[in-house]
């Protein structure tokens, strides 16, 4: 009896150090990723780092403002491993984040990253819920110069206050961190996830979703 719960505490310790950890650490100074290779790993294989030049660690462009005039009023422009192969295997990224005046970046979640978020013009409103059962609302109204952090995994938002253009910049614990938007993820699935299901998980009328899912 006793070695068996040792056994589940051995097992939780090891589940809680995986459930702690980014992205895997590094084993040498660098691996840009070679999106060449046909080889398949968790990241990108390594480039030849005889091979590697000043270039693929640098990305031009982020003091350029992405265009807002879309259905959600803002516009994120990533430089992640898929912009920038030297990131491969450092566990970390970052984005600019351009709002139009009262634009929103829509609810949303990153699987893989906590994200840090500094405002560099105008106001936000930002905020994240927990996880089961409480589902807390944590919110704050940022200024310019105000950092705030979003858990990872932890569904978050930012909606611009101000009657000016917004723009904020965040750092992600991950070269990859993924985005789900809660919104086109639910009723803009491919295919559809049934109405049926729908309608019972937001306690509405069929006939609701079906509105909603149109417009996805
Ligand atoms: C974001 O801005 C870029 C650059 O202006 C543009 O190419 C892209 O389509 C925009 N994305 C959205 C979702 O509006
Ligand atoms: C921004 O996107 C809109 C909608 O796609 C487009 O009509 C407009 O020309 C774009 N503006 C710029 C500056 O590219």
């Amino acid at each position: 009896m006793a070695s068996c719960f040792l056994l589940v505490g051995l097992l939780l310790a090891t589940c809680s150090l995986v459930a702690l950890a980014s992205d895997p650490s590094p084993l040498q100074d660098f691996c840009v990723a070679d999106r060449d290779s046909k080889v398949l790993v968790n990241g990108f294989v390594c480039k030849d780092p005889k091979m590697v030049k000043a270039e693929d660690f640098l990305f031009r462009g982020l003091d350029k403002m992405g265009n807002t005039t879309n259905a959600v009023g803002s516009n994120v422009t990533a430089v992640n491993v898929n912009q920038l192969p030297g990131l491969n295997t450092f566990g970390i990224s970052m984005v600019r984040i351009d709002y139009a005046p009262w634009g929103q970046n829509t609810p949303h979640t990153h699987p893989r990253a906590t994200e840090i978020l500094v405002v560099i013009e105008g106001s936000l409103l930002v905020g994240f819920v927990t996880s089961n059962p409480d589902n807390k609302l944590f919110t704050k109204r940022l200024e310019k110069g105000d950092v705030f952090v979003f858990p990872e995994g932890l569904i978050h938002f930012q909606q611009n206050v101000g009657n000016g253009y917004a723009v904020a910049i965040a750092g992600l614990s991950s070269q990859n961190p993924g985005v789900i938007t809660i919104a086109n993820a639910v009723f803009g699935s491919n295919p559809d996830i049934s109405d049926d299901i729908l309608a019972r998980a937001f306690q509405v009328d069929k006939k609701v979703i079906d509105q909603i899912q149109s417009k996805f």
